[in-house]
């Protein structure tokens, strides 16, 4: 028999449906060494909790998450809320000896996450982020082929991440679905928000970054507050573009804004090394452009891999070649490699220390962008 593993998530927005609907697909595809449990799930409206909770199946809701840490049949606390209550829930379910995952970014500042990461690592409990753009099988496979030396020393690093919802003056900040505009629940705008996911998948590929140079605009200074009714100053950066160094000598070219017109989530990376690139994009997610300059000439071009196959990451454990996976899939992945590492007592990866590399490339963006100055990143 398997031991069960209960689950308390906390936050039934759209995180708290991708990971209890992972938590819900994990075993009948993954083999897991626990059998996840929905046992709780927090969240503050309770007519609202109540009808999550009968709809993915959790066996009790509450409305505040401390009943969630206090609670000693809990073995995982999952954290899906807006980004200033991260800290508060994680130091407290450590203290509690909870195993637990955040979603990205780990924190509202590198401060704060330090503080997070003293808390994971004294109570010693297994910790992991939710940067789940890592577990796209292309994206897997690109780290893969880099590890693999394919593409030999690597030169460029460019990665955008483009959205276009907030253009209107009339998106309020703050409350419901726009706290992501009110810097004092977001900690940052695009930079928390979508160049984190960025900047860990490029530490990944690419090792640590040392020195950066980051621009930053916000293009609609005031924006009506959703919970105070008030016109208030926009304190978030709404679009962002940085240069910089890795350890490694590469040069790395990131943007981020919510201001493209057209692009709804067009996360994209390229990487140009000696003998070959490879570029990713979200919206065709399970392809991989490679190029190998070692190919003979006369056939030498862009291959365009149909991430797919069985023998293609994560790809054995679902369909048949040819038949795709998407997003909801990479939170699956995410829960299975969670439960794996638990299960053998290794660390998770990206780990809370992992993830506050992350927070101090954001800091740096955002310090930089403030002083108009080349900044070196801060060691996590
Ligand atoms: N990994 C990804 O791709 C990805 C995508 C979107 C969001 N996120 C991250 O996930 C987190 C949540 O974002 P979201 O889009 O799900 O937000 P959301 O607005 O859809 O949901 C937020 C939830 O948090 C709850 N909440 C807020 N404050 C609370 C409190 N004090 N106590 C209990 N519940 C509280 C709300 O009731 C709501 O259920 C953020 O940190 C965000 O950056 C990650």
């Amino acid at each position: 028999m398997t031991k069960k593993l209960n689950v308390g998530i906390i936050g039934y927005g759209f995180m708290g449906r991708t990971h209890a609907n992972a938590y819900c697909q994990a075993p009948h595809f993954f083999d897991l060494p626990y059998e996840p449990v929905l046992k709780v799930v927090c969240g503050r409206e309770e007519k609202v909790v109540k009808a999550f909770a009968a709809q993915w199946g959790f066996a009790s809701y509450t409305t505040d998450w401390h009943k969630v840490i206090e609670d000693d049949n809990i073995d995982v606390v999952d954290i899906c809320v807006p980004n200033n209550v991260h800290a508060e829930i994680a130091i407290a379910a450590a203290k509690a000896g909870k195993a637990i995952c955040c979603e990205k970014p780990l924190a509202l500042n590198a401060e704060q996450g330090r503080q997070m990461v003293d808390a994971v690592e004294k109570a010693g409990v297994a910790n992991l982020v939710s940067f789940n753009y890592r577990r796209v099988p292309a994206v897997t496979l690109a780290k893969q082929l880099i590890d693999q030396g394919r593409l030999g020393h690597i030169f460029h690093y460019r990665a955008n991440f483009l959205q276009d919802w907030t253009i209107s003056p009339k998106v309020p900040q703050g409350g419901r679905g726009t706290w992501r505009l009110d810097v004092k629940a977001a900690g940052s705008g695009v930079t928390g928000d979508l160049l984190a996911h960025c900047i860990d998948t490029a530490m990944w590929h690419n090792g640590p970054i040392s020195t950066l140079c980051a621009m930053t605009e916000t293009f609609i200074k005031e924006r009506m507050h959703a919970e105070t009714g008030k016109v208030e100053p926009v304190g978030i950066d709404d679009a962002c573009t940085f240069f910089c160094r890795f350890d490694n000598g590469s040069l790395g070219n990131f943007e981020s804004t919510r201001y493209a017109r057209g692009h709804k989530a067009l996360y994209t990376f390229e990487i140009n090394g000696e003998h070959a690139s490879i570029a990713w994009d979200l919206h065709d997610l399970h392809r991989l452009s490679y190029f190998d300059h070692r190919d003979e000439s006369i056939v030498r071009g862009w291959r365009s891999i149909h991430v797919t196959d069985g023998d293609m990451p994560y790809m054995g454990k679902w369909w048949v070649p040819g038949l795709q996976i998407g997003y909801a899939e990479t939170f699956v992945h995410q829960v299975a490699e969670f439960l794996d590492s638990m299960a053998k007592g290794e660390p998770a990866s990206p780990s809370f220390r992992e993830a506050l590399a992350t927070q101090c490339v954001c800091d740096a963006v955002l310090d930089s962008a403030k002083t108009k100055k080349w900044v070196k990143v801060p060691k996590a």
